[in-house]
């Protein structure tokens, strides 16, 4: 236990932000996964997008203004954030690390955010709600089997979620090339071809490697088990071959979500304003603003670029969320000037969780905390409540 938290604390150090923790990630992990989370749909135009929008936007400080201590705390549909910041949800969390999605659950509670539990996840939401304490949120997929989606939701509300985040831009499977170029996700079983083909990655990642064998190879999703093949839970490779059947949601099936579901109900997957007002006449209390981190529609604005849009339709009648290319504090206050209530961390906290398990998923939370503060800091902004569109330069015309 001691050797593995100096071990965690060495590989942490000198971790200082997003890159350090990426450049880190692909020493530990086997090329398949480190694709897996690294990528996007097609060109990747829209991933990289996320990122390159946040960055020519520029803060608009109040020099003279001295703000010790300024206050990160808020609160999202009645769940109380340290800061504006939850995990956003990501399938597959347990091949990168066996503690997976507890890992990100406690790393959440540690920092006084909110996880959103995937529905794709490796570990049961029972489970995951058990192993910390501290808010919580799933994420709901629609499955075509009605009355197995209807239990999940009766199971997140017996294991004490406060919300639901119903996933909407999953049509079909985005067009992952580096997925389908590794392998990963449609034939990724132990056999003898795959291991001949995956064996000399893994032979590079032995620590990998050891972790996953001794996790027992856990391929099945626990949270599928109503909708695989004789009551089994699917693994990652069926999920993503059912895509076209049963993972298309409609407004239809938010409308009988809403019906079901009396907590909070958050529409994730929305970039144009009219879709926006749509989940809110539906009854969502919230939507995020999000591509998928551009993994499933190539070419559609960077959420950060989509986001005035959907503030100016939604008008006040639902919370805001933000995800995708949020890599820095100056990137959380961008998005709440712009209107955003909070964001979803995507891929760095997985960054952390390769890196060090929940202690990585912790030191990715923290580090964005200590930057936004300084942020915060150097803005003379005494509070994120108080940011607003005031808080930025205009971008020239043109
Ligand atoms: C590895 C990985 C798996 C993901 N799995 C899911 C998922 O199961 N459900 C979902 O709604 N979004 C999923 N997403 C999308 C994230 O919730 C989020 O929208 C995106 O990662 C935000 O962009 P960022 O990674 O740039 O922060 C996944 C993202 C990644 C990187």
């Amino acid at each position: 236990m001691y050797v593995t938290k100096i071990r965690q604390q060495r590989r942490l150090a000198g971790v200082l932000n997003y890159a350090d923790a990426r450049r880190r990630a692909w020493k530990v992990l086997p090329r398949l996964l480190f694709d897996y989370i690294d990528g996007g749909a097609d060109d990747e135009l829209t991933m990289r997008d996320n990122v390159e929008r946040f960055g020519e936007l520029r803060l608009r400080p109040r020099t003279g203004e001295w703000v010790p201590v300024p206050e990160l705390s808020t609160e999202v549909l009645g769940t109380a954030l340290s800061m504006p910041v939850l995990t956003a949800p990501c399938g597959g969390m347990r091949l990168v690390h066996p503690d997976g999605d507890l890992a990100i659950a406690r790393a959440a509670a540690r920092a006084g955010v909110a996880p959103v539990v995937p529905s794709g996840g490796g570990y049961s939401l029972e489970e995951v709600a058990a192993s910390a304490e501290g808010p919580r949120w799933f994420q709901l997929y629609k499955f075509s089997n009605r009355a197995g989606m209807e239990g999940l939701v009766e199971r997140a509300r017996d294991a004490g979620y406060h919300a639901l985040v119903m996933t909407i831009d999953t049509n079909i499977a985005g067009n992952r090339e580096r997925d389908f170029r590794n392998g990963f996700g449609y034939d990724l079983r132990i056999n003898v071809r795959n291991a001949l083909r995956l064996g000399p990655q893994m032979a590079r990642r032995p620590g990998w490697a050891f972790r996953f064998w001794r996790d027992g190879m856990p391929f099945e999703l626990p949270n599928t088990a109503p909708f695989g093949s004789d009551g089994r839970a699917m693994s990652l490779t069926e999920m993503a071959r059912s895509g076209a059947e049963s993972f298309s949601p409609t407004w239809h099936d938010v409308a009988l979500v809403r019906k079901v579901w009396n907590g909070a109900l958050v529409v994730k997957g929305v970039l144009a304003g009219d879709d926006a007002r749509q989940a809110v006449d539906l009854g969502a209390d919230a939507v995020v603003v999000s591509n998928h981190g551009g993994r499933q529609l190539d070419g559609v604005p960077a959420a950060i670029d989509a986001l005035p849009e959907v503030v100016a339709a939604v008008g006040g009648a639902a919370e805001i969320l933000l995800d995708g290319g949020v890599r820095r504090g100056g990137d959380v206050v961008k998005a709440l000037a712009l209107g955003a209530k909070a964001v979803l961390l995507g891929r760095p906290i997985v960054w952390g969780l390769a890196v060090a398990g929940e202690a990585g998923a912790v030191h990715m939370l923290e580090l964005l905390r200590a930057q936004i503060i300084r942020t915060m800091c150097l803005m003379g902004c005494p509070s994120v409540t108080r940011l607003g569109a005031e808080w930025l330069w205009e971008r020239p015309r043109g």
